[in-house]
């Protein structure tokens, strides 16, 4: 298609309905809607900026902002001469779980994979951890990409230190320290492959110093659990309440070593209370070897600033960990550990004897990105586009099934439900779900202890309509049990 004949008409826009704010996301959504049912085909030319603002009567930069966030997304492309093409939607490959003998028990994290729906059809899959794909930032991650490669001298492709480069070590120290409230430099950070390495590595070394049990949520990760218990770690589970874990029951499981969520508990939602982080830390003091941190998306805060992490208040007795799988993407496996001082070099050994050390060409890229300043601009787009996302759930949950109790709303990518009815089965729900087309993980996936039922629900990776989709299809399939 060209210019000729373009417009309005065609797409059926009506600039009236348009927000008075948040107008280049309004575009941006229009777009890319119709860009994925057809309407704008492979190859299709759009208006150039200035007809297209003229047709909308908004001011030009907002074509130019909505144009460029969907270069972004990989779905336009801006042609040098001058005209913006699009691109063919990228059709995702294959699920792991769906490639034959790949992971038949799953890996974990993310629960069972999805299988082939029993009665056929497309299955939404609101499994929680993965953040909105479509956002990732490939423009400005090509733009990166391209000056990396052209700055960087060929002595940087050999073999890397197993630290970490030290461009990222020293982008991400005043990075952690601006929004987690880390107190360190690029010396202390040890840059891994994902928050799963670094317990990997933690798990490895612990084993080697004969320690072989560790205080785990529960509920908590069962990602996590699966993998301590992988490398010999035997999991004790420690209660989670409305404050988060409970130190009481942690002292008195006479483990030395714990594993926590404290500013976003997985799959509850809650943020440790104050009281709470003083026992923790005074336990940190006094009985504890090790705490591990695990920060896995703490970006994701909507009502206020996120808690500062716990690590600064016992830098000795904390790992702390986080990863760009929920600000990026989890395909990106690059993450980074700040252990305690006197654990580090068995920690880079232990790294090394794995790997020799994570890929040097994505960490000068995102060393690149924070220097920029283009990381932070990425999360705060980011946020907005997951609390809309979270809004579409929340309202269309809260709307049809007023009687639940649905928790962990304030951050993160996932909502906890609780169910009404105790002697509901979350497990047999979630598996009448997925009949239904929509794959969920039952609470009870994450606890060792049995407890109240409930259902853990993955927002950030589905558009609103998908979500109010899924939405309608757990409220018919929770309101005949809850009556
Ligand atoms: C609580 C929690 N921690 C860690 C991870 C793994 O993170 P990464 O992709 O950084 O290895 C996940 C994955 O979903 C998670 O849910």
């Amino acid at each position: 298609m060209d210019q000729t004949g373009w417009g309005t008409d065609f797409l059926q826009l009506d600039p009236a309905a348009a927000p008075t704010r948040g107008l280049p996301g309004w575009l941006v959504d229009v777009l890319r809607a119709a860009i994925g049912d057809g309407r704008l085909p492979t190859g299709s030319r759009l208006p150039a900026t200035r007809t297209f603002a003229a047709e909308l009567g908004c001011s030009r930069g907002v074509v130019v902002e909505a144009y460029r966030r969907l270069a972004d997304e990989g779905l336009l492309r801006a042609h040098r001469g001058g005209g913006t093409t699009v691109l063919a939607p990228p059709t995702p490959s294959p699920r792991a779980g769906e490639r034959a003998g790949a992971y038949p028990d799953g890996p974990g994290w993310q629960g069972p994979l999805p299988q082939p729906r029993p009665a056929g059809g497309a299955v939404i899959d609101l499994s929680p951890g993965v953040p909105d794909l479509s956002a990732f930032p490939r423009g400005a991650w090509l733009r990166a990409e391209r000056a990396v490669l052209t700055e960087t001298h060929p002595d940087d492709l050999g073999y890397g230190d197993p630290r970490g480069h030290p461009r990222l070590r020293a982008a991400l120290a005043p990075w952690l320290a601006r929004t987690r409230g880390l107190r360190v430099t690029g010396e202390d950070i040890l840059i891994v492959a994902g928050v799963a390495q670094a317990m990997a590595l933690l798990a490895q070394a612990l084993r080697r110093e004969g320690i072989d049990r560790i205080a785990v949520e529960d509920p908590g990760s069962r990602g996590a659990l699966d993998e301590f218990d992988y490398w010999g770690l035997r999991p004790v589970p420690v209660p989670v309440d409305d404050e988060g874990q409970r130190v009481d029951a942690l002292a008195a499981s006479a483990t030395r070593v714990a594993f926590l969520t404290p500013a976003h508990q997985f799959p509850t939602g809650v943020v440790l209370g104050a009281a709470r982080r003083r026992a923790l830390l005074a336990w940190a003091a006094t009985d504890a070897e090790l705490i591990i941190e695990d920060d896995y998306d703490a970006e994701f805060r909507y009502d206020r600033a996120p808690v500062p992490a716990l690590h600064r208040g016992a830098p000795a007795r904390i790992a702390y960990t986080g990863s760009t799988s929920k600000t990026l993407a989890p395909a990106m496996r690059l993450g980074w550990l700040v252990p305690p001082p006197a654990r580090y070099s068995a920690l880079v050994a232990a790294k090394h004897a794995s790997d020799l050390g994570s890929p040097t060409v994505p960490q000068l890229v995102l060393a690149r990105l924070l220097e920029s300043g283009a990381y932070d601009r990425h999360i705060r787009l980011v946020r907005t586009r997951h609390r809309a996302r979270r809004d579409a759930l929340l309202d269309a949950l809260r709307a049809g099934l007023p009687a639940v109790t649905v928790r962990g709303v304030a951050a993160g990518l996932h909502l906890l439900v609780t169910l009404p009815d105790e002697r509901m089965d979350d497990a047999a729900l979630a598996e009448r779900l997925h009949a239904d087309g929509v794959l969920v993980h039952p609470l009870s996936r994450h606890r060792r202890r049995p407890g109240p039922p409930g259902l853990v629900l993955g927002y950030a990776a589905h558009p609103p309509d998908r979500l109010r989709e899924a939405a309608a299809t757990i409220v018919r399939a929770v309101r005949p049990q809850s009556r």
